[in-house]
């Protein structure tokens, strides 16, 4: 059953399967669970999703048992089989998720056991749900963030290949959404290349983090049973063990750095959403998005709206939000497991599900974006982008930056008062504002030869830009 029916039938179904299972607690209580309590404190509709990591999880967990002589050889068959088979039926859509066993670590205990007898109640000796939640998130987010690190490289490749389309196309660079300096179009995309850089580099840092085995720590203070925790985290590829049971069940450091990189990266995405919509409107006019990922008004015929971009920037928002949920909900726990953790999963599949949905939109979108090239250049034409070229050539001539700064804002005014662009300010004009100046004035007004000089590392001169394309299709070819 696809995802969202299967979360639609939970919710419908409300769960009423009368009397046919209870959660596995029971033992202590006299009074069944109150139906609106069941609802309440389930967390299957949700956390199901986590069920390859923790079925992945019990198998290595037997394994551990097996090796500690707590079950024979055939009961960790049975159970490691069993297992392989109902994670086979959930795939298949033909798993019953019951509410009234809470949460998807005893609904697949539950149903392990009734398929396979008394090898399946052994399978939670020495575990508690505490170790065993703590667990299945670390191995969801490494699944998930390898996944998403994909979609950052392809979003990288299509900022690359978008610049690399129009590679010597000169544009406005804005400070304070004001034309400042001349730039290329691909340099300014390249920007963005850099922070997708880091994000890429914050999800490789939580990696590191999250690289840690808690289970065995048990509920809170290990087991009196004593298993080869360092053989069960080989077994599920992580390189060390917790060292402090109390940490290991209530350390959500991970999935707070995780969601901080999201966010971050969501920002990211919502800048480069502002771009966009900035650059398509017809104000700009420096982009063009194709009819597949742009929409039209129920009402207004001729529109063409950069909807992706917009919605990426509004969902930008909830990435921040899952941040702080996080944050709020650790903010006041004791130590050290208490069940407002269960909080923490909402957040962070919303965060998974919204930052990849947005990554790979947003690079599809771009493989079919094409720029004006003649707008962008006739903005980039304005000779005000050159006062500070001319303050240069001022300095050159061995005037102080601060007295050249001062001549230029003079003669900016001055043509400001004329009503004529700069570069056509008479010479007697630029000689009056400072005598070191010659005939040779009118001829700093010339874009190609400002952006050529540009050439300082980091500095948008087509060369180096072409460069940095260069040196990007190279990192990203294989990564
Ligand atoms: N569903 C729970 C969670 O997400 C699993 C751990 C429950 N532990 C407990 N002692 N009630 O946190």
């Amino acid at each position: 059953m696809p995802d969202c029916l299967l979360v639609r039938w939970i919710r419908v179904s409300n769960f009423e399967f009368p009397g046919t299972f209870r959660a596995v607690w029971t033992g202590r209580f006299e009074q069944p669970t109150a139906a609106l309590l069941r609802t309440y404190s389930e967390s299957v509709s949700f956390d199901w999703r986590m069920y390859r990591q923790d079925i992945a999880g019990s198998i290595a967990h037997a394994g551990a048992l097996r090796a500690a002589g707590l079950i024979t050889p055939e009961e960790l068959q049975a159970i490691a089989d069993g297992l392989r088979g109902i994670e086979a039926d959930i795939e298949a859509g033909r798993f019953e998720w019951k509410q009234e066993l809470e949460d998807l670590h005893m609904n697949i205990e539950a149903e392990l056991t009734r398929r396979i007898g008394a090898p399946g109640a052994k399978l939670h000796t020495a575990r508690s749900r505490n170790d065993q939640v703590a667990l299945d998130l670390r191995l969801y987010l490494r699944d998930e963030i390898a996944a998403i690190q994909e979609l950052v490289r392809r979003l990288q490749r299509a900022l690359v290949e978008l610049g690399a389309r129009h590679p010597q196309a000169p544009m406005p660079g804005y400070t304070h959404l004001q034309r400042a300096q001349p730039v290329l179009f691909a340099h300014h995309l390249l920007a963005y290349v850099e922070m997708l850089e880091r994000d890429h580099g914050r999800l490789t840092d939580t990696l590191r983090r999250l690289d840690v085995l808690p289970l065995g720590s048990g509920a809170i203070a290990g087991s009196t049973i004593v298993l080869d925790r360092a053989s069960v985290a080989r077994a599920l590829g992580f390189s060390a063990v917790s060292q402090n049971s109390m940490d290991a069940v209530c350390d959500r450091d991970f999935a707070v750095e995780f969601l901080g990189a999201a966010a971050l990266c969501g920002v990211h995405l919502s800048r480069l959403s502002e771009d966009v919509i900035l650059w398509a409107s017809s104000e700009f006019r420096f982009l063009r998005l194709s009819d597949a990922f742009t929409t039209g008004s129920s009402l207004m015929p001729q529109k063409k709206n950069p909807d992706v971009a917009e919605l990426t920037r509004g969902k930008s928002g909830r990435l921040i939000g899952n941040l702080t949920t996080l944050l709020t909900t650790l903010k006041g726990l004791p130590m050290t497991y208490n069940r407002d953790l269960q909080e923490d999963k909402e957040a962070i599949f919303d965060s998974v599900d919204t930052l990849k949905a947005a990554l790979a939109v947003f690079a599809a979108m771009l493989d079919e974006a094409s720029a004006d090239e003649a707008s962008m250049r006739a903005a980039a034409s304005d000779p005000l982008l050159l006062a500070t070229d001319l303050a240069d050539d001022l300095v050159l001539r061995g005037v102080p930056f601060r007295q050249a700064h001062e001549i230029v804002g003079k003669l900016v005014g001055l043509a400001a008062r004329k009503s004529v662009p700069l570069n056509e300010l008479p010479l007697a004009d630029f000689q009056a504002a400072s005598p070191v100046l010659g005939e040779e004035v009118h001829s700093l007004f010339d874009l190609t030869r400002s952006l050529a000089a540009r050439r300082g590392i980091g500095a948008p001169s087509p060369e180096n830009v072409a460069a940095r394309i260069e040196h990007w299709r190279g990192a990203l070819a294989d990564r």
